[in-house]
């Protein structure tokens, strides 16, 4: 299959009513889109990405007032919607019968989110179905945040590749879900817990995050986001002592290592901004995964705001090589 790359709505829109593939941009990273009520298009998600088909997929929809369509929402959950959406946040509710089984692999549950694009707001509202998107990689692998990213990883595989620019925030949505009166963050993101607390009201808690074959919360998958390159978080003057005679690449938040022989230098924000931290991090790891470096080093960011995302990411690629 040829895979074009352009910034044609109704083109995108007209594969997609033909069960096509469409990777779209969204303010986290891109998604591979596919008309999330059509068995057909949804099972070619999977086969594309490689994913195993136990791990569900996020809805998009574009509006709040889509939701009862797809779930149940109670209020705690449409006052976070009603506040963050669109936005990088993700609610996990129980599904209506409108989603098929295979769009949630199985589950009674559906996450959903409205992207802030304007591109795919502007093509959901195109469609009168919604979108099944996971991020535009191959099962395993760093999200992409740029229209190349999506061609590096699907070339020949989707029909199309919506080209929205550079990915706003860079890290996949947070996924939240109501649960009795606390809420389960299942996934770090673009939404801190300390946000979810002021809007609600309720207390903010992490799901058990054990590592299994079937993942009974969102991404709990731990060989995500992971470069080939064997990376490893710590102290990094430390590190670099362990991997004497080696190459190694460095990525850190706003120290640069760039006058230790044999080092090579990423630094993803000068001024210690973590939101640009965050924007950079994915772009950073591929271009350091792409140079023939022994090993990555990269460091513990500040447990705060997107600091926790970035944690949280640079925690599981690092999984593969312990
Ligand atoms: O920012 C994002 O959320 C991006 C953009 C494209 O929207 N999407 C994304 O999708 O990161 P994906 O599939 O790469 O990650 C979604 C996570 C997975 O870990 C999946 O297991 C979980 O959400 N998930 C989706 N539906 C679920 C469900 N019904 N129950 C439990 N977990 C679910
Ligand atoms: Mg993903």
């Amino acid at each position: 299959m040829f895979t074009e790359t352009g910034v044609d709505v109704k083109k995108a829109a007209e594969f997609l009513r033909n069960n096509e593939l469409v990777a779209i941009p969204t303010e986290t990273v891109y998604g591979l889109a596919g008309n999330a009520l059509s068995e057909t298009a949804v099972a070619k998600i999977y086969a594309a990405k490689n994913r195993p088909a136990f791990n569900p997929l996020i809805l998009h929809i574009s509006g709040i007032e889509q939701i009862e369509r797809y779930a149940m929402a109670d209020a705690h959950s449409m006052q976070i919607a009603k506040t963050l959406m669109p936005g990088p946040i993700t609610l996990l509710l129980p599904k209506k019968d409108t989603v098929p089984d295979i769009t949630t692999a199985g589950s009674g549950k559906v996450a959903i989110r409205v992207p802030d694009h304007p591109l795919t707001l502007e093509l959901l509202k195109e469609l009168d179905f919604p979108l099944a998107a996971p991020s535009a990689n191959p099962s395993g692998y760093i999200s992409p945040t740029t229209a190349a990213h999506v061609q590096e990883g699907l070339n020949g595989k989707i029909a199309y590749i919506l080209d929205g620019g550079s990915a706003q925030i860079g890290l996949e949505s947070t996924i939240c879900e109501v649960s009795g009166n606390q809420i389960l963050l299942h996934r770090a993101g673009g939404v801190s817990a300390a946000t979810l607390t002021a809007i609600t009201g309720l207390e903010v808690i992490l799901p058990e995050t054990k590592q299994t074959h079937a993942p009974h919360t969102p991404g709990q998958l731990k060989s995500h986001y992971a470069p080939n390159t064997p990376l490893f978080r710590g102290n990094i003057e430390q590190l670099i002592n362990n991997y004497p005679g080696k190459k190694i690449g460095v990525i850190s938040f706003s120290k640069s290592y760039a006058d230790r022989p044999l080092v090579s230098s990423y630094v993803l924000s000068a001024s210690g901004n973590l939101a640009e931290a965050a924007n950079k991090l994915f772009a950073t790891l591929r271009a350091v995964d792409a140079q023939a470096f022994d090993v990555i080093l990269t460091e513990v960011f500040p447990e705060e705001g997107i600091g926790s995302a970035i944690n949280d990411r640079l925690d599981r690629a690092q999984f593969l090589h312990k």
